[in-house]
């Protein structure tokens, strides 16, 4: 069955105090919005409206990011939930199948609840995600007669009576695509916040006789972000989680605590993953690969057997062969390192290819960026570039050959031909005493003068 997401993302955000769209702020390196997509994309949906209101342009640019099929509609003014819903209606005109209703503020619903959702639809014309609040607080409520749900009450219009039921709505609703868009563009306003509520779909629907259900998730999924401390407290939620799981997969990280991961890290089986590691997004990392401590990752991959640090900073496109070994200090991007390649220490690869089995001494620079323009370094397999060579791109250096340390290397070296780019050494004999009589000298004048 076909399936379309319908995903609110047109609120200002207020209490973020911020400039930046509420739903752009980031958790685990991504988009809020971009994590509610992300639960949303296994449905498979074959249409994505994205509801934008509050820093539009920005929004969709991110939702577009997310996947170029993202279709989004301006609400404008923003007069509700049900408001917001009822927009997506002209676009999802021809659409059959379910819908399902997320928020872009939402991001930790798990696909196998939409899932769980889907399912019970075989019940009911529409499903709400509904779970159990230590504190209800604000929640609208589910009011439920066993099974079935009669209504769901906003709390500015709910009853004592109803305000004391903990049974609370996450938002998340699904239904028949065309049955929602027609309850949502019935929706009225007459209520204590003057919006048009989608919570009241519910009340509507039972009228008609049609049923609605209720499906359970715990309360952590259905936190929302609304303020700075919740987006730091949903960071540190998705992080604990992300490290659990490494653990449970057999991943060994002898600090869990210190190692922060991006929404779509990969860490094979018995990589060994040392304390302060940071990983921004599209960092992969192979089994039995080892990355010590203090490092900061980022679009990169790293194979079998490898070892990358400890101070290390891998960016994007630095893509490291089996076996090859980062060292302390080092610098790495957009670059490709074949098997067994070494980088111990002190050095910057910037857009090369390196051979198979090549040294590169301590201090190495390729200079890649001539003010204007970058340019690739290459350098052949079993080759040895010597401590402190500075590599001025474009230019390339033969297999097997060799670079003399402090060369500054302007021209390409052949095959296993050696290259020295430096002054040549001059030794004048006996002459460093007499220096010294002659500074020491110099600085008694200083003194006296
Ligand atoms: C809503 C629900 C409430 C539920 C709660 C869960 C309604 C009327 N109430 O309340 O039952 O318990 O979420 O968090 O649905 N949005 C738009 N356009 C609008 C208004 C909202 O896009 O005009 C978006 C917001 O950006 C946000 C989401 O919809 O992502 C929810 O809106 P919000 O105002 O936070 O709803 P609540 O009052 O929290
Ligand atoms: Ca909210």
């Amino acid at each position: 069955m076909m399936v379309s997401l319908i995903v609110l993302a047109a609120g200002m955000g207020t209490r973020m105090n911020s400039d930046t769209p509420k739903v752009l702020h980031q958790v685990a390196s991504a988009h809020l919005l971009h994590h509610a997509l992300l639960a949303g994309a296994s449905l498979e949906p074959s249409r994505i409206v994205v509801v934008t209101g509050h820093g539009a342009d920005t929004v969709a640019a991110s939702a577009a990011d997310f996947d170029p099929a993202c279709e989004c509609v301006l609400q404008e003014p923003q007069l509700g939930t049900g408001h917001a819903v009822a927009q997506a209606a002209p676009l999802l005109q021809d659409a059959t199948g379910d819908a399902f209703v997320l928020y872009g503020d939402t991001p930790f619903i798990r696909p196998e609840t939409l899932s769980a959702m889907q399912a019970a639809r075989a019940k009911h014309s529409i499903i709400v995600l509904g779970f159990h609040a230590a504190d209800p607080g604000r929640y609208g409520r589910l009011v439920a007669q066993g099974e079935a749900l009669e209504k769901i009450v906003e709390y500015k219009d709910a009853t004592n009576e109803e305000r004391a039921i903990t049974l609370c709505n996450s938002g998340v609703i699904c239904a028949d695509v065309q049955v929602l868009m027609r309850l949502a563009g019935a929706l009225k306003n007459d209520n204590a916040a003057g919006e048009y509520y989608l919570t009241d779909i519910i009340g509507m629907a039972r009228t008609e006789g049609l049923s609605a259900g209720i499906v359970l998730c715990d309360e952590a999924e259905t936190m929302g972000i609304n303020t700075r401390a919740e987006l730091a407290r949903a960071e540190a939620a998705f992080q604990f989680r992300a490290r659990t799981e490494a653990l449970d997969n057999g991943v060994t990280l002898t600090a869990p605590e210190t190692v922060f991961f991006a929404i779509d890290t990969h860490i094979g089986r018995d990589a060994i993953i040392g304390p302060n590691v940071l990983m921004g997004r599209g960092v992969t990392i192979e089994s039995g690969a080892e990355v010590k401590g203090f490092c900061h990752l980022e679009g990169c991959h790293i194979s079998r057997g490898a070892s990358v640090g400890p101070f290390a900073r891998l960016r994007t496109g630095a893509e490291l062969a089996e076996d090859v070994h980062v060292g302390n200090f080092v610098e790495i991007k957009n670059s490709i390192l074949d098997e067994g390649v070494k980088v111990g220490h002190l050095t910057y690869l910037g857009d090369a290819d390196v051979g198979e089995f090549t040294n590169i001494g301590a201090g190495t620079v390729t200079c890649n960026y001539d003010g204007v323009m970058k340019h690739r370094t290459t350098i052949g397999r079993k080759a040895f570039i010597g401590s402190d060579t500075m590599l001025v791109a474009p230019v390339r250096v033969g297999h097997g050959a060799l670079t003399g340390s402090g060369s500054v290397i302007t021209d390409d070296v052949p095959d296993e031909a050696i290259a020295l780019g430096r002054a040549k050494q001059v030794n004048k004999a006996g002459l460093a005493p007499k220096l010294f009589e002659k500074l020491k000298y110099i600085k008694e004048k200083q003194q006296k003068g």
